[in-house]
């Protein structure tokens, strides 16, 4: 037998990809018996090389594609056996139960929309990937702000073709602009959504959670603002006794700006809130600057508003009483089964948003 039909019934009969690579440098590798023909091509007369040659070559040609044919069957006959070996049959019933919950993040965002829905609120949303315009320049952040500095602003790798700035919003409040240019004036929407700052301990994750508020309306004043965090907190904490207080500070975006600190007291060894013991931050708010208003296309001449801004974890941790603030993400399902929510118990003010 030649020595090509020797080959090529190897070829045929390698049963792996392994073996068939043997083959492959058997004949065509450095030191393999075509390569060694090809190299007395070189010292044929051009007479002889004129009939060697393309003989030659027919035969390297051959082995070349003998190899690539096995090498595909082969390799289609992997995939079968894969395919049947490692099938999934989907219709089968599950072995367990399911066991997640209703993580406290979720909960209160439903208990939140429910609230602020009794109020007229509808919920709005926008990207977590946004604009350096939305998150800042429209909110009264030109570039050289210092405000900007304030927020460990994770930037998004600029990409060819895509213009302008991105980050990974680090509030809610872009939100705002996006409700006014969607929805113009008058406009209640409340905002949940993540948001992210290069921060972490026990009270800070590079990812949390808050809940913007904005009212525009004509005739709108600070006393409609404190009516409505009142009102809100009575509701959430599910107790009259909630007390708030406004402290003058300073947002970009809101003129006048106020921090709204809510009266804590201490009920079995635990601070709750409730009472006027001593006092916790639990919100940013004011009204909103009429640079933003007019950034977001309305005339501030004709339209005014408040607005405020809290983190849901924060809100969740204080009415629930988890204290690490990391453990909500860590995806564990024993804390799950502690502090997490049936799917059946949508809260709802006629039966308790409490759950
Ligand atoms: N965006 C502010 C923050 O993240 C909170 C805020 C919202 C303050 C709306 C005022 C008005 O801290």
């Amino acid at each position: 037998m030649s020595e090509l039909a020797t080959t090529l019934q190897r070829i045929a009969a390698a049963s792996d990809l392994a073996s068939l690579d043997a083959e492959r440098v058997s004949a065509l590798g450095k030191n393999g018996w075509v390569t060694a023909l090809l190299k007395t091509l070189g010292k044929m007369s051009p007479e002889e090389r004129q009939t060697q040659g393309p003989a030659i070559q027919g035969q390297r040609a051959d082995v070349a594609a003998a190899i690539d044919a096995r090498k595909a069957a082969l390799e289609t006959a992997e995939l079968d056996r894969k395919l049947a070996t490692e099938r999934l049959d989907l219709s089968l019933p599950a072995a367990e139960q399911p066991q997640g919950s209703v993580h406290p993040v979720s909960q209160v965002m439903d208990e939140l929309a429910e609230i602020f829905a009794d109020f007229g609120f509808a919920v709005a949303e926008g990207p977590e990937i946004e604009s350096d315009w939305y998150n800042f320049t429209a909110l009264n952040m030109p570039e050289t702000h210092p405000a900007r500095a304030m927020h460990d602003t994770f930037y998004v790798e600029p990409r060819e073709g895509v213009e302008g700035t991105f980050v990974l919003r680090t509030h809610t409040s872009p939100v705002q602009i996006r409700a006014m240019q969607k929805h113009g004036a008058p406009l209640r929407v409340i905002a949940p959504g993540r948001v992210y700052r290069s921060d972490s301990d026990a009270t800070h994750t590079p990812m949390f959670h808050q809940v913007e508020g904005l009212v525009i309306d004509r005739n709108i004043t600070m006393g409609h603002l404190k009516w409505t965090l009142e009102t809100f907190l009575k509701a959430f904490f599910e107790r009259d006794d909630i007390a708030i207080r406004l402290r003058p500070s300073y947002f970009p975006f809101t003129e006048p700006s106020a921090e709204v600190d809510v009266g804590w007291s201490m009920e079995n060894g635990r601070r709750v809130v409730g009472g006027s013991e001593g006092w916790m931050e639990v919100l940013g708010s004011g009204m909103v600057h009429p640079r933003v208003i007019a950034a977001a296309g309305l005339d501030p001449d004709e339209w005014q508003g408040f607005a405020f801004g809290t983190g849901i974890d924060r809100l969740a941790m204080l009415k629930y009483g988890m204290n690490d603030l990391r453990q909500f993400f860590d995806g564990d399902l024993r804390w799950l089964k502690h502090y997490g929510f049936s799917a059946l118990a949508v809260p709802t003010l006629s039966a308790g948003v409490g759950a």
